[in-house]
């Protein structure tokens, strides 16, 4: 109904997202069956109690009311001080936005930069968010593709064919969803000094750079010579912090795009809920003990769950550096993402996310998040290898 009405580029929308898998996977749940969910890039863990204790006591307090646009101050001096010290980006206060999930500074970003026929280079395989919202502002999506034999790391040579005069904007998402993978800093910094002189804008989605499982931290590329002023840094507490339901992440950027995300953002959502806020200062100055037990809990599932992969006979999946996804290969089964998907829920009760939503030619792989527990991990693997065996090659 009332399709007439609607503007194209939103009937042409079309997410397969882990929201939709969960309502599908409700079907066989309210049939009886223990599916074991794989399909939501959700830590399984509680928020840890200091912060939920900060955001009540500020609600009680009565931090209940409009907070500014782009943030408190605190919590933006805050996220500041923390970008200093843990990415090394020289940031200030004024180039902080504070927002309801890091999701808005995706949609910030492509609305404030992305004309019709503007062309946006996405890191591929990748999150799916960043093509739909290319082509929703008319944009032409360009897949910068990381190989497997590379175990989806991407190199300097993937980037350099792909960037021209058309080129507004380049998406990196390192640790990568679905992949894991990281860009390493070698890489990094030779992307940097190519990309510094060129007329266009970084977006680098930092989302799980916490849930790194190297020994360094990952390096920031707006941390690099020339860089810092072109790159829209995107982070937040969604994952790192088990707060996806709290809706809570930040920008940085050049003071002149804060400038004009302000209007956006007073026109959509005029702020980020203020309470929640006060939660988020106290995820960066309390104590960080809980993101280091959950990072080392996520590490020896991503041990367990490849490792178990690996050892099904045709199944290959590459070692992630970081985040809780395995992007396993079953393509010597001969069937497609979304028909391995169905067979794992129909068959072994498994909810997962089809591989080729995740960017161009990766039909016949499947994500799999391991934000789970260990013991449906081994659950998980035992159905799969059963299901698997049934099909044949
Ligand atoms: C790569 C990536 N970027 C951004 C986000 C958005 O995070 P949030 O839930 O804080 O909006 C996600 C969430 O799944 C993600 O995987």
């Amino acid at each position: 109904m009332f399709k007439n009405l609607m503007a194209d580029n939103v009937l042409e929308m079309n997410i397969v997202s882990g929201f939709e898998m969960r309502q599908k996977a409700k079907r066989f749940e309210d049939e009886g069956h223990k599916i074991i969910h794989l399909e939501l890039g959700e830590p399984d863990f509680t928020t840890p109690v200091n912060i939920c204790q900060a955001a009540s006591l500020a609600m009680l307090r009565g931090e209940t009311h409009y907070a500014p646009p782009l943030g408190i101050p605190a919590f933006r001096s805050e996220i500041a001080k923390y970008v200093r010290e843990f990415k090394g980006v020289p940031a200030e206060a004024k180039n902080v936005v504070v927002t309801p999930g890091a999701k808005p500074i995706l949609y910030y970003t492509f609305q404030a930069f992305v004309k019709p026929g503007d062309e946006v280079v996405i890191t591929d395989p990748g999150f799916p968010i960043y093509r739909v919202l290319t082509k929703f502002m008319g944009g032409k999506a360009v897949a910068l593709q990381a190989k497997e034999e590379n175990s989806f790391r991407l190199t300097l040579e993937d980037l350099v064919p792909l960037v021209n005069e058309k080129t507004k904007l380049v998406v990196l998402n390192s640790p990568n969803n679905p992949t894991g993978s990281i860009i390493e800093e070698g890489e990094l910094r030779r992307m940097a000094e190519f990309l510094r002189d060129k007329d266009l804008i970084v977006l680098s989605d930092e989302i799980y750079d916490r849930l790194y499982f190297g020994e360094d931290r990952l390096v920031s590329i707006a941390s690099l010579p020339g860089m810092q002023d072109k790159t829209i840094v995107l982070d937040g507490f969604s994952k790192a912090y088990a707060m996806t339901g709290w809706r809570l992440g930040y920008g940085v950027m050049h003071e002149s795009i804060v400038k004009v995300f302000n209007p956006l953002i007073v026109a959509s959502n005029s702020c980020t809920n203020t309470f929640i806020q006060f939660g988020g200062i106290e995820a960066y100055r309390g104590s960080q003990a809980e993101v280091e037990v959950m990072k080392e809990e996520f590490k020896a599932r991503r041990d367990l769950l490849v490792s178990g992969l690996n050892s099904i006979p045709k199944v290959s999946c590459s070692l992630p550096d970081g985040a809780f996804y395995a992007f396993p290969n079953f393509r010597a089964f001969g069937k497609s993402s979304a028909e391995l998907v169905d067979l794992f829920m129909e068959k072994a009760f498994i909810s997962s996310l089809p591989g080729d939503t995740f960017g161009v030619d990766l039909d016949g792989y499947v994500r799999f998040s391991f934000a789970t527990s260990r013991d449906n991990l081994n659950e998980a693997l035992g159905r799969l290898e059963s299901a698997l065996k049934k099909v044949g090659v």
